[in-house]
């Protein structure tokens, strides 16, 4: 299966796709932590990165684009893959689309998680990360609203979406995952 999730910063993307990827046994690619990772090791790709994120902003869909493409041609993502925080823009979407035409390989579902403002901001300013600073988290919401949050319309007009509520505990939210999921299997 090749699922996209989608949802703000904090929603619990990563934390489910972890997860769905090790009950479902395929691949889970997160454009984040590609781009974190390359921050770390100082390559090109993470010195054209490091601002762009600190900054709460959306790297070129180019530069994502190029890495998603590079990733699902690898012999583990042959079954599938989980794509989380990827992608963000209708660009991206549309050449995720090309891509899986390309392959042969549709999209599956695309899995909205659905958390309040609150409860979003509460788990962020609790982890810490470098971009969780309350700035660049008030950046990384409006990012969201007016560059992704369109995709969920795209998503829903394909039929691939189902969204989920991303409140309560993560077992709790992986139940739903896991049913949605399941649901679509059959
Ligand atoms: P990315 O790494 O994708 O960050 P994000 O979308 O901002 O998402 P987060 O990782 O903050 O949250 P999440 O939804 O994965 O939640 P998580 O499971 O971690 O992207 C970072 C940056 O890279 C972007 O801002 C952009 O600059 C760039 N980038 C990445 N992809 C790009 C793309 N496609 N195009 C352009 N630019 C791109 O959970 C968050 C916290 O909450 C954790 O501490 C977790 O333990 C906790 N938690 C999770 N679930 C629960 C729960 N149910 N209850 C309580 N706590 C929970």
């Amino acid at each position: 299966m090749f699922i996209v999730f989608i949802g703000p910063p904090g929603a619990g993307k990563g934390t489910q796709a972890e997860r769905l990827a090790a009950h479902l046994e395929i691949a889970h690619l997160s454009t984040g932590e590609v781009l974190r990772q390359a921050i770390e090791r100082g390559t090109s790709l993470g010195k054209q990165a490091e601002a762009i994120i600190g900054r709460g902003e959306l790297v070129p869909d180019s530069v994502v684009n190029a890495i998603v493409a590079e990733r699902i041609d690898q012999a583990d993502c042959q079954r599938g893959c989980l794509f989380d925080g990827y992608p963000r823009t209708t660009a991206q979407a549309e050449s995720l689309d090309e891509f899986m035409n390309e392959r042969g390989t549709p999209l599956s579902l695309a899995l909205e998680i659905r958390v309040s403002e609150e409860e979003l901001k509460r788990r962020l300013l609790s982890r810490g990360r470098s971009d969780d600073t309350p700035e660049t988290i008030e950046h990384r919401l409006q990012v969201y609203e007016s560059q992704t949050a369109p995709i969920v319309e795209y998503y829903n007009t394909a039929c691939l979406l189902v969204s989920i509520d991303g409140n309560g505990t993560p077992d709790e939210v992986f139940g739903r995952v896991k049913d949605c999921v399941d649901q679509r299997r059959k």
